[in-house]
């Protein structure tokens, strides 16, 4: 589907993306962690032939061909929804949606029947006359992404979609990528919210300074790198004091802990992608 082949783009002294290569799976959702400044978007903006790298290559399979996101027809069948807003605040939603329509080249009757799809899509319907000024932030975002959808891309990229959104926002984003998905888009889904790529992904690139620390599944990523479960014990004797320890096998540790008696309360704290990103760099994946 998307190909890329030891991607590196410099910004003067700092090397943004270091030799970068991962390959898509037509119809995933896939998810780049990693915190601020990991080089997502630079990323992104390779994918979508916004940037030049400085070496390597970006391929996208098409046709049985290799094609570079330069090329215009290929280039149709990308999807961007930018990290920075990329709507008119003076245009209402629906004036954004067929000034978009009319940069793809759809017109008319067509355009109108697009725009409106998408606004029904992003949950817009009802504001579409409204100016994007007056918008909330989750509004403005799913703008943003119906944007990006007039002209039906294969491949949709979502750079930090929930950034500034609310909780009922964010929800209707996680709906419109698994109704993405249900479709048949690829999507690539760009954050730095492990819960979010945990929630949504199939498959996961664990990113940071510019350089791919793992790629798979949330679970074998886990399973690789999460490092053990942890035993959460609250006893009678100590409440409100919990007792952590590391356990390889929690099950049978704690039916043990339970058959001792004199449990308040028992937990068993799986590892997360956050233990992922602690165990690959020794940081936190949070600021
Ligand atoms: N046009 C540019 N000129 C100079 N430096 C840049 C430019 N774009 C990005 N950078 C730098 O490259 C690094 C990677 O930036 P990038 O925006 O790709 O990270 P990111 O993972 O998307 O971060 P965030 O989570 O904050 O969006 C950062 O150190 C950033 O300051
Ligand atoms: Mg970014």
């Amino acid at each position: 589907m998307l190909e890329l082949r030891n991607l590196r783009k410099r910004f003067g002294s700092l090397t943004a993306v270091d030799g970068l290569s991962l390959a898509l799976r037509p119809g995933e959702v896939f998810g780049l962690l990693g915190p601020n400044g990991a080089g997502k978007s630079t990323t992104i903006s390779m994918m979508v032939g916004l940037l030049e790298p400085d070496e390597g290559s970006v391929v996208l399979h098409h046709d049985n061909r290799e094609h570079s996101p330069q090329h215009a027809h290929v280039r149709a069948m990308l999807g961007l929804a930018p990290q920075s807003l990329a709507i008119y605040d003076e245009l209402s939603a629906i004036e954004n949606l067929r000034f978009f329509a009319n940069l793809y080249g759809i017109r008319g009757r067509d355009a109108i029947t697009r725009a409106q799809n998408a606004l029904a899509l992003t949950g817009l319907s009802d504001r579409a006359h409204d100016r994007a000024k007056v918008f909330s932030g989750g509004m403005k975002r799913r703008l943003n992404l119906a944007c990006a959808l007039l002209h039906r891309p294969r491949l949709v990229l979502m750079d930090e979609p929930t950034a500034g959104v609310d909780p009922q926002s964010r929800n209707a984003l996680f709906d419109i990528v698994r109704t993405l998905q249900a479709d048949g888009v690829t999507v690539v889904y760009c954050t730095h919210y492990m819960e979010e790529a945990e929630k949504l992904c199939d498959r996961v690139a664990v990113v940071d300074r510019g350089r791919l620390l793992a790629i798979g599944t949330v679970h074998e990523l886990i399973n690789a790198h999460g490092g053990p479960s942890e035993l959460v014990l609250e006893h009678d004797s100590a409440p409100g004091t919990l007792a952590r320890s590391p356990v390889t096998d929690p099950i049978p540790e704690l039916a043990a802990a339970i058959a001792k008696g004199g449990l308040r309360s028992a937990t068993i704290q799986r590892p997360t992608l956050e233990n992922v990103f602690l165990n690959l760099t020794g940081r936190s994946l949070r600021d």
